[in-house]
């Protein structure tokens, strides 16, 4: 098991609670990435690296059929308790051939995921193999500015891959040329760094409110064998990149033609 499937093992109780509220996930990502799938019903759709399964229910409960998977097996143990037994929910691997038959899927979400893998070519090739014709992916993620500078890459954008479990952050542009290279066609990209950029001042309150407030919150986020503290750190440096656009945070639609 890698150290970030560990983490989230470790905190997943934890995470599924701040991303049903998160102001990030609940009032931005999700209803922008649902505005972008659109038209739901009757679609078969795969949530890769569905987590707790927050935008599964989602997406079911506009019609469409879902399948969700997440490598952490404790994250799926929240969807299924969250989506019911009959859930069409696996644990799998973003970084391995997907489970699933060719043209399997009209669309694909990835939320917040991809940038956890050390190279996205093979994962990008897979999600259009699994597609259908005409099918989308719809791809959520945390970018790097174009050539950051050097005291942005050193304070910034390093520490927080390292805090994040993250092996790097990509740009735009890299996600474009791959998405290219593996023949999905481009129909769409939305920066939503300014909107999240307000959600991370409230965050910290909210986070530093439940170290106070929240025992067992405390006891995982402060314990010594946790692998969870670092993440904390990263707060407040994502506040600073996200305000002096060193990250930003976009959603990008691709179509297999
Ligand atoms: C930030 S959470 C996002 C969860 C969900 N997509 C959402 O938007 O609520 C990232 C998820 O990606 C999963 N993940 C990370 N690397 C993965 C991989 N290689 N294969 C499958 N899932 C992965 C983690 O276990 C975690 O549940």
């Amino acid at each position: 098991m890698d150290r970030m499937t560990a983490a989230y093992d470790d905190f997943a109780g934890a995470y599924t609670d701040e991303n049903e509220t998160s102001l990030m996930n609940a009032y931005y990502e999700r209803p922008a990435t649902l505005a972008l799938v659109g038209d739901a019903a009757g679609r078969r759709i795969l949530d890769a690296g569905c987590g707790s399964g927050p935008l599964f229910a989602a997406l079911r409960e506009k019609g469409a059929v879902v399948t969700g998977f997440d490598q952490s097996a404790a994250m799926v143990e929240h969807a299924r308790r969250r989506l019911g037994e009959d859930a069409d929910l696996r644990v799998a691997d973003l970084a391995e051939p997907l489970p699933f038959a060719d043209a399997e899927f009209d669309d694909v979400v990835a939320s917040l995921v991809l940038h956890y893998l050390r190279d996205w070519a093979p994962t990008l090739a897979e999600f259009r193999r699994v597609l259908k014709p005409g099918g989308r992916l719809v791809v959520c993620a945390w970018l790097s500015r174009e050539q950051p500078n050097r005291l942005e890459v050193r304070h910034l954008l390093e520490p927080i891959c390292r805090e994040g479990r993250l092996p790097g952050m990509g740009t735009r542009e890299d996600y474009e040329a791959l998405a290219a290279g593996a023949g999905l066609t481009l129909r769409g990209f939305d920066d939503l760094s300014r909107q999240v950029r307000r959600t991370w001042s409230i965050c910290l309150r909210r986070t530093l409110g439940k170290l106070v407030t929240d025992r067992a919150f405390r006891r995982l986020a402060l314990a010594r064998t946790t692998q969870n503290r670092s993440f904390l750190l990263s707060l407040p440096r994502l506040m600073i990149a996200l305000r002096t656009g060193a990250m930003r945070y976009g959603i990008f639609v691709w179509e297999k033609p």
